[in-house]
Order: C-alpha cells, then structure tokens, then sequence
C-alpha cells in the first residue's frame, strides 16, 4: 500500500459521471471527489468541498461566483463545465484569479438542434395534447380540423442568434420547405447567410414577420428578458414559440400571459425559470405549451463525449498543456 503513488491532483465533481470519464482522471493522477445525489450541491457544501481542490467539474447547475471563489482558497486551476453555456459562471471573477475555463461547444450542436426540431414539431403539430386526447377517450372519429396545427411548408422561420446551434436548426428545418429563414443577430454574419441561404433583419422584424421563432442565442446581459410583454405583443397570432436555450431570455410572466391570451399559437420549451419547474406552476396547466426538462444534449454519445472532454479540459490546465476546448474571454 505504501508502495501506491500518492494523487498529485484533486477534483471535484458535482455530478455522477459515467465511470469512463472517471477513469481518465484517476489514470491522470486525480484524487476524485463527487456529489452523487440526484439535486444540484447546495453552495454551502460546493465551498466546503471544493477547498484544496485543484479542478472543478461543473454544470450548468452550479453557480460558480466571488463568493463562492473568495471562500474556496487559491489551489484551484481550473473550471470545466460540461456545458456549452456558461452563463452560471462568473468570468470576470474567475479571470481575475488566473483560473482557467473549460466548456464543451461543437460536440452538442447536432444534439441540441435535433431536439429543438423536435419540439418545434411537438408544438405546432400538438403531439402530447394528441395523446392526451387518445388516453382521455376524446377521439371520437377522424375529423377535419380536429388537433390542427400550423404546418412549416410555405412559413417563415425566425432564428434568434445565428451560432453553431442555430445554423444547425437552420439546416434542418431546410427539407420541410419554409418560404424563407430569416435571423436575428447582434452581429454581422454575411458568410453564414450566404452559405445557408439566410436574411439577417432586426428584431422588430422577426417578430413581425416569423410563423416560427425559435431562440437558439446565449444569455447575456443584453438577452436577458428579450421577449418581454412588447416582443410578444408583436408576434403573428399563429406563431409558435420555442426555446431550446435559456429560461432567462424569455420574461416568463409575459409568456404565459401571451398563451393564456391566445395572443401566439404555442409555445415550446426545453428550458424555463426556475428549473425544475414547481408542479403547480401555470405553465404546466396550458394546453397550448409543451415543457421538457431541459433535455437538448441528451443523446447518449453526446453527454459521454461532453464527459470526456470536460475531463480532458480539466487534465491538460492541470498539465500547462492547450485545453482541448478552452473559454477564452
Ligand atoms: C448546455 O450545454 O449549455 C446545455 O444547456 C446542456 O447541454
């Protein structure tokens, strides 16, 4: 037992990952530590845990700030996040402390995109209110305009943000026949409208013009509350809403009220606020909004693949070696 070489780092994850990515770290000299239980760690118990560590693994769930910095010490090194998203991290604070970033972007896009056009078609086709209506003994013959739906054939798709993921969406949603695609985007993107055959417009005409808005962008100081009560009031009436990217985007109360009111078609969403979303919250009583539980990545090869590299991001800060998706900001 002596003889066993001693660790010469630690982690500490707050989630259970596969023991494959696991044994990458312990095969790199890792001590491993982890949260197993099935609810996010409370901040109180990730500063304890994380004292002496030299690396994080993270995600989404756990807020990572001054606070929780200023209390854990100086050993670690490194922050990886088994995300694409980083909008639970606090940069400024984590870069003012020489502490690298790691995170998990191209590997998801497919994933994510898929699971966005599958909402989008769960949505405007009804799929869980048909179902609904199958168990509930309501279907009492083929009917003409029974559980209708706008079809994409012909419409207008709008994108808000034209990054990996939403040009994914884009090319996806191509073979259905939409009239046109248009985008939305704070910054210039001719080469990607060129390549997809895109039109980049304004906010206000998005809204206005979209059959189909879905928000692909990230959460920002500046998209923060995006679709507000204005941005919703200035949608079509058949418009079908999804979100595949972060509840935060969307000011929540505005959008129910825009459901309740019939003022949209319907709305998808792979994420909300707060997550989970309490069972007695209304937007789990309307017909005409479909909740998943903030499922995009969860393909199976892809959540392994998004494991190993966020074990990869953490081994090579560790080492002083390039990271093999390091943030930069
Ligand atoms: C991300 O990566 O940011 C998603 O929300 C989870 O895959």
């Amino acid at each position: 037992y002596d003889m066993e070489k001693k660790p010469d780092h630690s982690v500490f994850i707050t989630t259970k990952i596969d023991e494959e990515a696991k044994k990458i770290l312990k095969d790199a000299n890792f001590d491993v530590h982890e949260w197993t239980a099935p609810e996010p760690i409370p901040k109180n118990n990730l500063i304890r845990e994380l004292e002496g560590k030299d690396a994080l693994f993270c995600t989404l769930n756990d807020k990572v700030d001054d606070e929780v910095l200023s209390k854990v010490g100086t050993k670690l090194k490194v922050i990886a996040t088994m995300s694409v998203g980083y909008d639970h991290l606090s940069l400024k604070d984590i870069k003012t402390r020489n502490i690298k970033i790691g995170y998990t972007p191209g590997i998801l896009t497919e994933a994510t995109a898929e699971l966005t056009l599958a909402l989008l078609l769960a949505t405007s086709r009804r799929l869980f209110e048909a179902n609904n209506a199958v168990k509930n003994g309501e279907w009492h013959a083929w009917a003409p305009y029974w559980m209708c739906g706008p079809g994409i054939k012909g419409s207008t798709i709008g994108i808000v943000g034209l990054g990996r993921i939403g040009q994914q969406v884009a090319r996806l949603i191509k073979p259905f026949n939409p009239k046109s695609i248009i985008f939305y985007s704070r910054s210039l993107k001719e080469v990607q409208s060129k390549i997809l055959n895109l039109v980049q417009v304004d906010f206000e005409t998005l809204l206005k013009d979209s059959d189909f808005i879905i928000l692909t962008c990230a959460l920002t100081d500046e998209t923060k509350n995006l679709f507000n009560d204005k941005a919703f009031s200035k949608m079509k009436k058949n418009a079908v809403f999804i979100n595949t990217s972060r509840g935060g985007i969307v000011d929540q109360g505005a959008l129910v009220k825009a459901l309740k009111s019939n003022l949209i078609f319907g709305a998808g969403l792979d994420v909300m606020t707060p997550e989970p979303l309490p069972l007695n919250h209304e937007l789990l009583q309307l017909k005409n909004c479909v909740i998943l539980p903030h499922i995009g990545s969860a393909a199976i090869q892809t959540r392994q693949e998004m494991a190993k590299i966020t074990v990869q991001n953490i081994i090579a800060a560790i080492k002083d070696e390039p990271m093999p998706s390091e943030l930069i900001v």
